[in-house]
């Protein structure tokens, strides 16, 4: 089945490139899309290849609620534990850690503003963050094509490796600006949103471009403890969440999201960083072309 669900990847990928803007939302109950991925191999395909074309998938009730919420709390409580650090590069297997980044590190309208926890297979799962995650990642994994356990065992040597990232934007001040980012490797991102708009903030969270390259608001479709899947070359960002209070970094305030994702180590020559909507369009077809990564895949 893994093989088949791979063939399906690579057929389509040589004759097209990435999605870079949305063509659609599906929408469907977890444990409908599971039993879809395990048993029914004819729709596994077709929804390959719509994530392939452009397809936003938000996944209803990944993990209840109070999970997706006491995650939150745990890893808000571990920041006043540990002091945040400068970003470590992922050349070696470095430990988890978390790092706050406040805008005016990148060029070309790319600005990220947030504070980011990271996580890898290669330490002890002490917070939890991978039990929550996991069963619904395999699933990502098997839909992917990558096997239950692609990746799973990579160290940053190894060029592309799993990481969790938990993202909290601050209220009135986080933000990530639209941008595309590198995805050969396990093509979808999956997130499970551990806050919600209209509790946790008033306005803003996730959105992608559309076709007509119009900014689509996804974040009202995602509560608490639903999940998201989407090729990460379709354009997006997350505005910054709104109300309540003053921005303050050291409060719980703001938007909440877990990432499991495969990444480009350190250790990847010539890695592709993301590229921000207005250095794509000075040349897309270069971004398009440059995120097939055809000399490492045949390699
Ligand atoms: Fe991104």
């Amino acid at each position: 089945m893994e093989l088949t669900n791979r063939n399906v990847w690579e057929t389509y990928l040589q004759n097209n490139y990435l999605p870079f803007f949305m063509r659609d939302v599906q929408e469907f109950e977890y444990n409908d899309f599971k039993t879809i991925v395990e048993t029914d191999q004819e729709r596994t395909n077709k929804l390959i290849v719509d994530a392939l074309e452009g397809d936003i998938f938000i996944l209803k009730n990944v993990v209840s609620q109070e999970k997706a919420t006491a995650i939150k709390n745990k890893i808000y409580q571990s920041s006043k534990d540990t002091e945040a650090s400068e970003f470590i590069p992922e050349d070696t297997t470095i430990p988890n850690y978390h790092a706050r980044s406040f805008g005016g590190k990148y060029k070309d309208g790319y600005d990220e503003i947030a504070h980011a926890y990271y996580y890898y297979r290669w330490n002890p799962d002490d917070m939890g963050v991978f039990e929550i995650v996991n069963e619904a990642w395999n699933l990502m994994k098997i839909f992917n094509g990558l096997g239950v356990d692609g990746l799973k065992n990579n160290v940053p040597s190894d060029k592309v490796i799993d990481r969790i990232q938990v993202l909290h934007y601050p209220i009135n001040a986080g933000e990530i600006t639209t941008h595309t980012d590198a995805a050969r490797w396990q093509i979808t991102n999956f997130g499970i949103n551990l806050t919600e708009q209209g509790i946790d903030f008033n306005n803003g969270g996730f959105y992608c471009l559309d076709r007509d390259e119009n900014e689509f608001e996804l974040e009202s479709y995602v509560k608490t403890g639903d999940g998201i899947f989407w090729s990460p070359s379709i354009f997006h960002g997350v505005k910054t969440p709104t109300g309540f209070d003053e921005a303050d970094w050291n409060k719980e305030e703001g938007r909440w999201q877990l990432i499991a994702h495969a990444i480009q180590s350190r250790c990847m020559e010539d890695r592709r960083p993301s590229v921000s909507y207005a250095k794509f369009k000075q040349d897309p077809v270069k971004v398009k072309q440059e995120f097939m990564f055809k000399e490492f895949i045949n390699g």
